[in-house]
């Protein structure tokens, strides 16, 4: 089933009109393994012209894809859902490979995939416009209605990051397809083999020649152009804060979808079942290794119940699993996408150290290993309390009140998500009404599913609403048709 998307030589190709097109000009990117270096293949670094190719048979086909039944479009949905879960335990092995996802959690994200396509082809089916009457205005009478439907939006640009390159990738094409847009995917380099395999799914499963698109490429590169060119109607980006401002301040006129980096909270009140809380807090943040937008990325602790909190965590983090996804089935901690991930990761814990923080538990590195690493007593001028790690260490900052907590959640330039925990719901609306983020988790750890609540950030965060609906939502836009009645 994937043969199409390689040849013997391991050169991956493109999905480009229907048809798997290899580079034009022979350049390639070679993909290696973070767990072992091993070569995986070579992605094509496809020129502008081919992007232009690209561009131009994603237009043509978005014509006749608006018109497609809604329903059609539905049941091709289900059907990549059903593929998804057929070749599970294949690209579950090749996002290990490629990202250094144990394979547990590589399952889960194509089993959580396939149920949010499958809930995507209903709610496609369940959008429905409105008729509105002249007359809930003032001086207009009701022989004046508007019929408000749905429209595309027309070529919808992808882009995802290497972290969940199934689900990340498949939560932009899904909603836009089923509402009549196009896709151009341009995966995450280290992630493009798992990005091409999925679009062989979406094809295999009846997707028609153009609807669905690849570019392969570096973002460095081929980025700038494929963002501002003028086929492209709307980008969904995810992805860090810095690249997503670089593309909104380059693009002009172009609605964005832009899902970017987080700082999360987890707020902890003196009256918290700690237990329970330090479960929540070492689940949530070095799952995968903390490579998650939403992973908790800073503790935010009321001074009394500190040090109990501390040695809680303390104790749970020696439990986690830490290895080689290659070695066991199911992992904790894993190795970093790549060198410079670790590099940045020990950049912070050196600066945590210089500046005093407590070692609580970990900071030893091997390779792009690091260990689960856990520093008390952070303060506010170590850069472990405001930076995005996306690595396995987490500051416990101590606070001496309620409002003092709020201040130091708020004064991050990032707003995804934060956790209180807390036994009593006054304290927990009081807080979660003033915290600046997209969600407020109460006595949970920061995660972005159920994949149909909305899911946003603010400020550095992202730009615009995802989950189902409101992805389709996004992807799509009103058209009123006014009706004049004769009367
Ligand atoms: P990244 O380096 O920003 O890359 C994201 C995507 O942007 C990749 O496909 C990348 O391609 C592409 N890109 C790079 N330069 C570009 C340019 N000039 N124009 C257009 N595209 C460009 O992020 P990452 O390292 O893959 O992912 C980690 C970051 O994503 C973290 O900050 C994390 O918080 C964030 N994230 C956020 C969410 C959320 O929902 N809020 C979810 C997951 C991840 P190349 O790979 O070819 O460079
Ligand atoms: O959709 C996957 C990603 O955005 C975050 O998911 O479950 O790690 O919070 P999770």
């Amino acid at each position: 089933m994937f043969e199409a998307v390689k040849n013997s030589e391991k050169q991956f190709r493109n999905l480009v009109n229907g048809e798997w097109i290899t580079s034009m000009n022979h350049q390639f990117i070679d993909i290696f393994s973070p767990l072992d270096q091993r070569l995986l293949g070579r992605i094509p670094a496809m020129t502008t012209t081919e992007v232009d190719g690209v561009i131009k048979a994603a237009k043509e086909a978005q014509k006749q894809w608006k018109l497609t039944p809604v329903s059609e479009r539905a049941t091709i949905l289900n059907k990549v859902a059903d593929l998804l879960l057929e070749k599970v335990e294949e690209i579950a092995y090749l996002m290990m490979l490629e990202i250094g996802k144990d394979r547990k959690s590589a399952s889960a994200e194509i089993t959580r995939t396939a149920d949010f396509i499958r809930f995507t082809a209903d709610s496609g089916k369940n959008i429905s416009g409105e008729s509105i009457s002249g007359d809930r205005f003032p001086g207009f009478k009701s022989n004046k209605v508007s019929v408000v439907t749905r429209e595309p939006l027309g070529v919808v640009l992808a882009i995802s990051p290497f972290n969940y390159p199934i689900n990340l990738a498949a939560s932009k094409i899904a909603p836009a397809l089923v509402i009549g847009n196009s896709v151009v995917l341009k995966p995450a380099t280290q992630g493009s083999l798992s990005g091409l395999y999925l679009a062989r799914i979406f094809q295999m499963a009846g997707v028609p020649a153009g609807v669905l698109n690849t570019v392969t490429g570096k973002g460095s590169e081929i980025g700038d152009y494929i963002t501002t060119h003028k086929g492209i109607d709307f980008i969904n980006f995810t992805g860090s804060t810095d690249i997503g401002r670089h593309i909104s301040k380059l693009t002009e006129m172009v609605p964005l979808l832009m899902e970017l980096g987080g700082k999360d909270a987890a707020i902890v009140l003196e009256d918290a079942d700690l237990e329970k809380t330090a479960d929540q807090i070492v689940a949530g943040a070095y799952a995968y290794s903390g490579q998650r937008c939403t992973a908790v990325k800073r503790i935010i602790v009321m001074e009394p119940v500190a040090d109990i909190l501390v040695s809680k965590l303390k104790e749970k983090i020696s439990q986690l699993k830490v290895g080689n996804p290659l070695e066991h089935e199911s992992l904790d901690v894993v190795p970093l996408i790549d060198e410079r991930a670790a590099d940045f990761v020990t950049e912070l814990i050196e600066d945590a150290k210089l500046k005093g923080a407590n070692l609580v538990i970990g900071g030893a590195r091997k390779g792009n290993l690091i260990e689960p690493t856990l520093f008390d007593k952070v303060t506010v001028d170590m850069r472990l309390a405001w930076e995005e790690p996306f690595g396995p260490v987490v500051p416990v900052i101590r606070v001496k009140s309620k409002e003092e907590a709020i201040a130091i959640a708020n004064a991050s330039e990032y707003g995804l998500q934060s956790s209180v925990f807390t036994e009593n719901i006054n304290d927990a609306f009081y807080i979660a009404n003033q915290l600046e983020v997209g969600t407020v988790q109460v006595n949970n750890k920061t995660e972005r599913g159920p994949d149909h609540f909305p899911f946003l950030g603010v400020k550095a965060s992202g730009i615009g609403t995802q989950g189902i609906r409101y992805s389709i939502e996004s992807m799509s836009r009103p058209k009123a048709t006014i009706i004049n009645l004769q009367r």
